[in-house]
């Protein structure tokens, strides 16, 4: 391993993830452990060159005031200490300043003077460290992943290609509500360029005949979930040898399921879903990245822009977009108004001002004319909004023109539609998806 390491403690601080982002923005990585990891544990992690013992308001924890472990003081890192009374430190302050610019200065000073860590984290030595790591965990064993095409499991991907190449197995389970484009992308860039050991299970017949008549939002969620676990675990059980089951849990995922001082925000579902007798060891390299830091790990792997960018996209996909009971119909009406929408977006640099654009189709149909005759049809509803957490959002104020070249372009080439509508609703009290 090349890179030094800064460990922050997690005495109840909101500004953990802040400053670890900080400091790996210094160029230092950084990784923030519980308050009471033993001296034993930290000294198995990687070239410590110092500790950030980060207290903060929400450091009592049932009722008892958190502490580190003591053996953390004689255990001879470099301390500082932040709103906490603790023994020997080389710097104490009483609470992080109000601007960024007076954190980062003393973080410099602690992570460079203090410390004498040196600056070398970047995405390079990332994935050189994670390579090798990988081959050491893995060995000659084969290593399966669920490689749906969105940003984490195609880095994930690209990453163990790098690593053990043809011992990774990629499953690609085509649902049947993936954008247009989508699935051939993923066989396109992986199987094509790649190289990689990939699966394609085309499973649209299936998925759809699951979701005939059924139009509440939730049991469409439910079973989409469990088909597409059903559907893995089936190709699973169809190969021999394999050990390790890699996943694209990142940072947020672990940060947002909860610390011992955090409340939970989210429950993490990355984890689980298939059987235990299957008994696959985890592979998640990408644990401690941030978004952000996944797509750089992206490009200097080489995939392109538009999956490293990608747009979130639900996992339960067009699904909740065709509204109700899903029909082949209205579910073309919903991929080919979409495909259009971000093709537009595309061409007016929209795409990377935009953070999420798709089309819904309602199960509603409305009276309109068509070559001098009464049509009656469906409305295809656009939907784009900005939004930092998705816990919020606003509607993205789009030029009249490009909503009008979107809507002629969709009533001219989409069939079964015949009114265009944009919904200029925030959230709350709308939701960012309607289903
Ligand atoms: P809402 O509609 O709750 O959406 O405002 C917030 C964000 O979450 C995405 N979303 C989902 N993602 N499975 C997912 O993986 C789902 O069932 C799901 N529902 C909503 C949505 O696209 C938006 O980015």
């Amino acid at each position: 391993m090349k890179q030094d390491m800064i460990v922050i403690l997690d005495l109840g601080s909101e500004k953990n993830t802040d400053i670890a982002r900080k400091v790996r923005s210094l160029g230092v990585y950084s990784e923030i452990h519980p308050h009471d990891i033993s001296p034993e544990k930290l000294s198995i992690l990687p070239n410590i060159k110092g500790i950030i013992i980060n207290g903060g308001k929400n450091n009592v924890v049932e009722g008892v005031k958190i502490d580190v472990n003591h053996g953390i003081y004689e255990a001879g890192y470099p301390l500082l200490a932040v709103n906490h009374e603790s023994a020997k430190c080389d710097r104490k302050i009483d609470r992080w300043p109000e601007t960024d610019e007076e954190i980062k200065d003393i973080l410099k000073s602690f992570v460079f003077d203090t410390c004498q860590a040196e600056a070398n984290w970047n995405m390079k030595s990332f994935i050189a460290d994670q390579v090798e790591l990988i081959r050491r965990q893995v060995g000659d064993k084969k290593v399966l992943l669920a490689l749906s095409g969105g940003v984490d499991s195609s880095v994930v991907a690209a990453l163990l290609i790098k690593a053990i190449g043809k011992q990774l197995v990629c499953v690609h389970v085509n649902h049947g509500l993936m954008r247009k484009g989508e699935s051939e992308s993923v066989i396109e860039v992986f199987k094509n360029q790649l190289e990689a050991n990939l699966i394609y299970v085309d499973a649209s017949e299936r998925f759809l005949k699951k979701l005939e008549n059924v139009s509440d939002p939730e049991q469409k969620r439910k079973i989409i979930g469990a088909e597409f676990i059903r559907v893995f675990e089936e190709e699973a059980r169809k190969l021999e040898g394999i050990d390790f089951l890699a996943q694209g849990t990142i940072y947020p995922d672990i940060v947002e399921s909860g610390t011992k001082t955090a409340q939970v925000v989210k429950s993490h579902h990355n984890v689980g879903g298939l059987p235990e007798d299957l008994n696959f060891s985890l592979v998640e390299p990408l644990y401690h990245l941030f978004k952000d830091e996944v797509r750089a790990c992206g490009l200097e792997l080489g995939l392109p822009e538009s999956m490293v960018y990608r747009q979130p996209f639900p996992g339960p996909g067009l699904g909740v977009r065709c509204l109700g009971a899903i029909t082949k119909e209205r579910l073309e009406a919903v991929r080919e108004s979409d495909a259009i929408l971000r093709e537009e977006f595309a061409k007016a640099g929209l795409d990377k001002k935009v953070w999420q654009y798709f089309t819904v189709v309602p199960d509603f149909k409305s009276v309109g004319v068509k070559d001098g005759a009464r049509s009656f049809q469906y409305p295809v509803i656009i939907r784009a909004v900005n939004t930092v957490d998705a816990m919020t959002a606003d509607i993205a104020q789009i030029d009249w023109p490009v909503l009008l070249r979107i809507t002629d372009r969709i009533l001219k080439e989409v069939p079964h539609v015949n009114r265009v509508c944009y919904d200029i609703s925030p959230k709350p009290p709308a939701t960012i998806e309607w289903e």
